[in-house]
């Protein structure tokens, strides 16, 4: 049985200042029965992950280098990261896809490094909204999984991320006839490369416009194991009753 994971995106928001949310999350998730991931920006990685304590929400990162070490001025390693407290990082977000020019390739790469250093990776997979309304949705999705995700993933180290790029902080959700559709595709996709083991172990995220108003629905589509939220993560307050839906 997929254990549900809440995970939050920070994205490129954050001083130590808003560690207080992390507190705020522990008072009022102190024994969680799903599990939890936050990803402030590598900033705060080390600060959030000592105001854990003995908490057991993870910490993650937002990208890391596919190379242990060596000559890559303001790049950061996936060992760096576990050092730092990190046990995920995210990979292959979208913003990092167009705006960073990251490849299916480089990402596969980034994900090995990163299993390689014991790190859990949440590997995002999304359509723009010209390749849905010219119905190439699954052949995206279908390219980008056999292509980001490396051969050395296990149901435990493996997260896929389904984030349509136009839901992404616009407030637009696809209908759970649309998520379910591209879930139940990723999982058939997944069980047939890895077999049945890995296929069914591994968990299924949906991002984009996540809001308390909206994740139950989201939550009881078919495949849906838990979500990766932007926006609604930067406040407690938020993504609380996120958590709580799932
Ligand atoms: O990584 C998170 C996603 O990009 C979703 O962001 O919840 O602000 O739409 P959002």
């Amino acid at each position: 049985m997929r254990r549900k994971l809440a995970a939050g995106n920070w994205k490129m928001n954050g001083l130590k200042a808003e560690l207080d949310q992390i507190d705020a999350l522990k008072a009022s998730h102190a024994t969680p029965s799903v599990d939890l991931l936050l990803c402030p920006p590598a900033t705060l990685v080390t600060s959030a992950a000592a105001r854990l304590g003995d908490h057991p929400m993870m910490i993650g990162g937002q990208d890391c280098h596919m190379e242990h070490s060596g000559a890559y001025t303001g790049d950061i390693s996936a060992p760096m990261l576990a050092d730092a407290g990190a046990r995920a990082v995210i990979l292959g977000h979208s913003e990092r896809r167009e705006a960073h020019e990251e490849s299916d390739e480089m990402i596969r790469a980034k994900a090995s490094a990163a299993h390689r250093a014991g790190l859990i990776t949440v590997i995002c997979v999304g359509e723009s909204l010209a390749q849905r309304e010219a119905a190439n949705t699954l052949d995206i999705i279908g390219g980008q999984l056999s292509a980001s995700v490396p051969d050395n993933s296990t149901g435990e180290n493996l997260v896929i991320a389904y984030e349509p790029i136009w839901a992404i902080g616009t407030g637009k959700v696809p209908t759970t006839d649309q998520i379910g559709e591209v879930h139940d595709f990723m999982r058939d996709r997944l069980e047939r490369r890895f077999g049945a083991g890995v296929g069914r172990s591994t968990r299924l995220l949906y991002g984009g416009s996540v809001k308390p108003g909206n994740a139950a629905e989201i939550f009881a589509v078919s495949n849906v194991d838990g979500a990766l939220v932007g926006g609604a993560s930067l406040k407690a307050a938020d993504f609380s009753p996120i958590i709580e839906a799932l």
